[in-house]
């Protein structure tokens, strides 16, 4: 009797110990599944980054080789792998901070649509965009609206964001919602532009809770 006591809790351990290690295995299948999931997710959206900025002699940053915006623009491709087109008038923006502001205060005045450098080729291929830009007088920067008009985003999903100092996301997100009323425009972002050298993380964050 004694030995067939010792039989059955012997039969008990290893059916149980057998389960729970069944257990772990089915556990780390699932996880490893997820993250094989999230990576051919990430494969399969095409994502590009549109964005307009402006080096040189800047408010609050001094005399800038990289724009803030395309710090943001570099954040946001070196996590989710997106493509870039970088918005570059035509027109020389190479002045000094005060001179520029008075110019871009006339363009916005005027409604003004400058010309833009190069073209995306294949624009259907992606099916997110980000739009980002320093907010100048109240909204993106006139060229911006160049693009809006020439581009057709219809259908597709839109992450805007923008750099400033002091005004948020100003206009932005409005007029890039009136630009594109059929495109699933999402909730915008911005920073400081004076900030964003040191929000790598602030921007990572951002774009998990966007699931990237
Ligand atoms: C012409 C001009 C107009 C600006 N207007 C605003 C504004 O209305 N509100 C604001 O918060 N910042 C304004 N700024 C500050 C920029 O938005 C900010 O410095 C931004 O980070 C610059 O980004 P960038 O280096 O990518 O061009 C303006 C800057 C310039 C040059």
């Amino acid at each position: 009797m004694k030995r067939f006591f010792i039989f059955l809790y012997s039969l008990t351990v290893i059916i149980f110990s057998s389960c729970s290690q069944n257990k772990a295995e089915t556990g780390d299948l699932q996880s490893n599944n997820h993250k094989k999931e999230t990576a051919m997710k990430n494969e399969e959206i095409k994502t590009l980054v549109v964005f307009f900025s402006h080096a040189g002699e800047n408010y609050s940053v001094g005399n800038i080789e990289v724009g803030n915006t395309k710090i943001v623009a570099d954040y946001i491709s070196k996590r989710t792998g997106a493509a870039q087109f970088e918005i570059v008038c035509e027109k020389d923006y190479d002045m000094p901070y005060m001179q520029l502001i008075e110019l871009a205060k006339k363009e916005a005045k005027d409604g003004e649509l400058p010309a833009f450098k190069g073209k995306i080729d294949n624009i259907e291929q992606y099916d997110t965009i980000f739009i980002g830009g320093p907010v100048w007088w109240g909204t993106y920067p006139q060229v911006m609206f160049t693009f809006f008009k020439e581009y057709d985003l219809s259908g597709k999903v839109i992450i805007p964001f923008t750099t400033h100092e002091g005004s948020g996301l100003a206009s932005c997100v409005d007029d890039v919602e009136k630009a594109y009323p059929k495109a699933e425009v999402k909730e915008g972002f911005s920073l400081y532009g004076h900030e964003v050298r040191q929000a790598e993380s602030k921007v990572n964050k951002w774009l998990e809770a966007l699931g990237f």
